[in-house]
């Protein structure tokens, strides 16, 4: 791989993946409904399961009675740490997925939840990850939050495009590639006080960009995304998701594998209104797509009762075999 990335870096800290807490909480039901289904439709009973970036066991506290039966790899000792300390039958080795510590054809199955969309380099991670399957293995991805904008970064890191904030659909984080040669002009559309702002962020976009994202000044990002729209209204944005979406398949494609699916693909769960839940006794339905969370006041006309929340996950999940 070539030098650690801040984006992919800043995905082993446990307080990060604590962070999806908030909006996770809501969804577990719901998306363990869609991990179980996907999981009994394709993983047979004596099958050998890997899941890669295990991070603090979401997966496996989703489905526990897989638990003994997956072996999971993670690169950061401190997240491994507490996952160990939370999780202590759990099977975790300190490893990376570009290096994996296992023999060719160990694995009928490889998976991950939340994690492929955080590696830099994609085709490395999968080559790696075929050769420990078995042949017509399979592997298993699933992503419950925003794609992370590594995937995006990455690629265009030292291209001729430098990707700039933009305003995806819905609110969803996006890009808009703009040719450096164009990056003087764009200089010049813009106010003194902002160039030197603009300046630092193409020369080195992901940096500014988490930085940004850390220091809660999306505003800046915003205003960015606003000029860019204006410079250049010809160039359409890509949404992170799509992105990456789209990066998996090609990946997938490219390094022997052949795509089973690859799509939005929902879970849904019920609840009685009660703990956390019945601070909102209005609502009726939950529903989350892929980390953008809208919570639907409907009235009841669907077949759940009254006295129940109807929870639904969607989760980006993709399916392919080794060929
Ligand atoms: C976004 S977190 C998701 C963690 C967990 N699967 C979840 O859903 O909460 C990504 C995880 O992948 C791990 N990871 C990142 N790069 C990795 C690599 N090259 N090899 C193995 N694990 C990696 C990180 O340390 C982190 O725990």
């Amino acid at each position: 791989m070539n030098d650690a990335s801040p984006l992919e870096d800043r995905w082993t800290h446990e307080d990060i993946i604590k962070s999806f807490d908030t909006d996770r909480m809501f969804f577990r039901p719901a998306s363990a409904d869609l991990v179980r289904s996907i999981f009994s439709k394709y993983i047979a009973p004596s099958d050998k399961i890997l899941e890669v970036g295990s991070g603090l066991g979401e997966l496996t506290k989703l489905i526990p009675e897989y638990q003994s039966r997956i072996t999971q790899i993670e690169q950061s000792p401190r997240v491994s740490q507490v996952n160990k300390r939370t999780n202590p039958e759990t099977n975790l080795a300190s490893a990376n997925v570009y290096n994996l510590p296992f023999p060719d054809g160990s694995f009928n199955v490889v998976t991950g939840y939340s994690v492929f969309d955080t590696l830099a380099d994609l085709p490395k991670a999968l080559t790696e990850t075929r050769r420990v399957l078995t042949a017509k293995g399979k592997f298993i991805h699933f992503l419950d939050m925003a794609a992370s904008v590594n995937t995006l970064f990455w690629t265009y890191k030292n291209s001729n495009y430098i990707p700039f904030p933009a305003h995806g659909k819905e609110g969803e984080a996006a890009a808009r590639l703009i040719p450096r040669s164009k990056l003087k002009n764009l200089l010049l559309s813009v106010s003194e006080e902002k160039r030197g702002f603009y300046e630092g962020y193409a020369t080195d976009p992901e940096s500014y960009y988490v930085l940004s994202i850390k220091n809660n000044s999306m505003d800046l990002l915003d205003l960015l995304a606003h000029d860019v729209e204006n410079f250049a209204p010809d160039v359409s944005s890509i949404t992170f998701n799509e992105f990456f979406y789209n990066n998996i398949q090609a990946a997938l494609k490219q390094t022997g594998f052949t795509t089973i699916e690859a799509e939005r693909e929902m879970g849904t769960s019920f609840m009685k209104p009660q703990g956390i839940y019945l601070k909102y006794p209005n609502r009726q339905l939950y529903y989350n797509n892929v980390g953008n969370i809208e919570y639907f006041n409907q009235s009841s006309k669907g077949h759940h009762p009254l006295n129940q929340i109807q929870i639904v996950s969607i989760l980006h999940t993709v399916v392919a075999q080794k060929k």
